[in-house]
């Protein structure tokens, strides 16, 4: 992994994160793969910049729904140049946020968790759903479904909207849950100009210093979301996906119980993967 100079102050499951005063952070995306909140023992080569590129390319995109994590400086600009030269494509300078302990996941489409929880009770995180829904329906309008953020090594939970004013308070969740449907909205309808489904997807934000709720972490990368092209897409099938829905599709027929160390993942599914992400990357931003 690479040696910065600055003080690494976490590593996640994909990220490591570096600071840079307190106000900063450097923040570099790894090539680690997590898929079922367990990590790979074999990186995914180049993951990390191109999830970069894609992440970069909407929190400009979206810049106009709400404020963003970035402080507007470059790498150049916090490293010395043989080290900026190392992480200039997957490394991006941010600001230091409170976290909201919540994940705000938003579904327009129904499958994965959503899908099971439907099946048994005809809701998702206590939202009552149309009768007759099936597989990769997609849902009358886009939901917001929260799930609690757990340590690393635990699955996240999802939870009622109620748990989540809860948690947050009835005014921040007002607003999470605002900013995330309108900024899944906007982003799926373009995603859809060039062929790709946004399925669901989940969104981090913060507070900055004043308060002001703040979208970091990653934007719509494969990690964080379900792609789906629309050639592909079928109602009533689970749609072939694009980017890590591969991985975790060969994981879940490989009998694995979800639990670390997950089984070695062959290399051309790991080859099939880096093509995957790269062709997303591609798809969205040409
Ligand atoms: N601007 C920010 N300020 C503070 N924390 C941030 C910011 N942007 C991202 N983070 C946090 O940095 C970490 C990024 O690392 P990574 O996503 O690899 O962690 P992780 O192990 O997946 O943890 P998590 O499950 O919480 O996402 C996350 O915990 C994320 O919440
Ligand atoms: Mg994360």
């Amino acid at each position: 992994m690479t040696e910065l100079s600055l003080k690494k102050i976490y590593s996640g499951k994909v990220r490591d994160l570096y600071e840079i005063d307190d106000k900063r952070m450097l923040m570099v995306a790894t090539d680690r793969l997590s898929a079922f909140d367990v990590i790979l023992d074999d990186p995914i080569p180049r993951k990390g910049e191109i999830l970069t590129q894609i992440s970069n390319f909407w929190f400009k995109k979206l810049a106009h729904i709400m404020p963003n994590h970035f402080t507007g400086e470059t790498v150049y600009d916090v490293l010395p140049k043989n080290e900026a030269d190392l992480v200039k494509d997957r490394a991006v300078v941010c600001k230091r946020l409170t976290p909201i302990k919540i994940e705000s996941i938003v579904r327009g489409y129904l499958t994965g968790s959503g899908l099971k929880d439907y099946k048994k009770t005809s809701t998702i995180c206590g939202l009552k759903l149309p009768e007759g829904l099936v597989e990769a329906s997609k849902l009358p309008e886009p939901i917001f479904t929260p799930s609690s953020k757990e340590e690393v090594g635990d699955h996240d939970i999802n939870i009622s909207y109620e748990e989540c004013e809860a948690k947050i308070g009835k005014e921040l969740a007002a607003k999470v849950r605002d900013s995330a449907i309108a900024l899944y909205k906007e982003a799926a309808a373009y995603a859809l100009t060039k062929g790709i489904i946004i399925c669901d997807t989940k969104f981090e934000f913060g507070l900055d210093e004043n308060g002001t709720l703040t979208l970091m972490d990653e934007v719509l990368t494969p990690d964080s979301s379900r792609f789906w092209s629309i050639d592909t897409y079928q109602e009533g099938t689970n749609p072939p996906s694009f980017d890590k829905q591969f991985v975790r599709d060969w994981l879940e027929q490989s009998g694995w119980n979800k639990q670390a160390p997950a089984p070695k993942v062959p290399a051309d599914v790991i080859q099939k993967t880096v093509d995957k992400y790269q062709e997303v990357l591609d798809l969205l931003t040409k």
